[in-house]
């Protein structure tokens, strides 16, 4: 009788431990300071700040995986799986390895390019193309 209670506490246990462990996926912030002096050394541009929110607002359409991405093992292609949305500097660090990029060029071939991609389709909504437009003196 005991030995069952004893079971049954295990279980429940066991379930709560499984449904918490499912919300604790990465949490993201509405904004980033991406000021990377860990891989860049010391910087030579101001810090961009990176509204998470409003991309992920404005972009709802076009889902996550337009700037979040790991690759496949088998194919090796760059696909989009949910709740993987890690840190780009997870992969690109301070110099290209292999066919990676390196994180600057990932930062500017994500960000810029989409930018200059919607000004260049004729969208109303864009962002900054210009140095100075992401690297603001603060
Ligand atoms: C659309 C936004 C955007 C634009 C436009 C842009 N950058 Fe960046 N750049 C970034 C982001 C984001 C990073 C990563 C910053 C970090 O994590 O420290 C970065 C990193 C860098 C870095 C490496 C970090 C450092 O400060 O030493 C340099 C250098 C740099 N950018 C120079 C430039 C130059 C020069 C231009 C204009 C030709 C430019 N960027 C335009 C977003 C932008
Ligand atoms: C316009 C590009 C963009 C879009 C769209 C976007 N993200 Fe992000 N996300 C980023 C950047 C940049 C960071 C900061 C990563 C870093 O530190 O290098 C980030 C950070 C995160 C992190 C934290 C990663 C970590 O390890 O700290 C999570 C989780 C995340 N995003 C989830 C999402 C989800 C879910 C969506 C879709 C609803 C989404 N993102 C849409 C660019 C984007
Ligand atoms: C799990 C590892 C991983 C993470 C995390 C990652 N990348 Fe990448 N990324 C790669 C690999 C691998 C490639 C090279 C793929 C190839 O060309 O074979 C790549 C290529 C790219 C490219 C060039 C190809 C393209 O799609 O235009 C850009 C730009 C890029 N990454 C931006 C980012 C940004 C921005 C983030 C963070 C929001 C990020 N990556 C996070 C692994 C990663
Ligand atoms: C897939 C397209 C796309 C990518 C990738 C993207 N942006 Fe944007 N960005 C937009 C759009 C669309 C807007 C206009 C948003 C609005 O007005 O609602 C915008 C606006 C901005 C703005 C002005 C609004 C603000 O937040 O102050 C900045 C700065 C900016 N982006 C920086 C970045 C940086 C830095 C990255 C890379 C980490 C990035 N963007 C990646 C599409 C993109």
């Amino acid at each position: 009788m005991q030995n069952k209670f004893i079971a049954r506490l295990l279980l429940i246990g066991l379930v709560l431990w499984g449904l918490t462990a499912g919300f604790d996926s990465i949490a993201q912030e509405t904004e980033y300071i991406l000021a990377h002096q860990d891989i860049f050394g010391r910087l030579r541009r101001p810090q961009v700040n990176f509204s998470h929110e409003i991309h992920s607002d404005t972009l709802e359409d076009e889902g996550c995986g337009v700037c979040h991405h790991v690759q496949d093992d088998r194919s090796g292609k760059l696909v989009y799986i949910e709740g993987e949305e890690l840190s780009c500097k997870e992969c690109h660090v301070q110099r290209k390895e292999n066919q990676i990029p390196a994180l600057r060029e990932a930062y500017h071939g994500n960000c810029t390019v989409c930018h200059r991609q919607l000004i260049k389709a004729g969208k109303p909504k864009t962002g900054p193309t210009t140095c100075g437009g992401c690297h603001i003196k603060q």
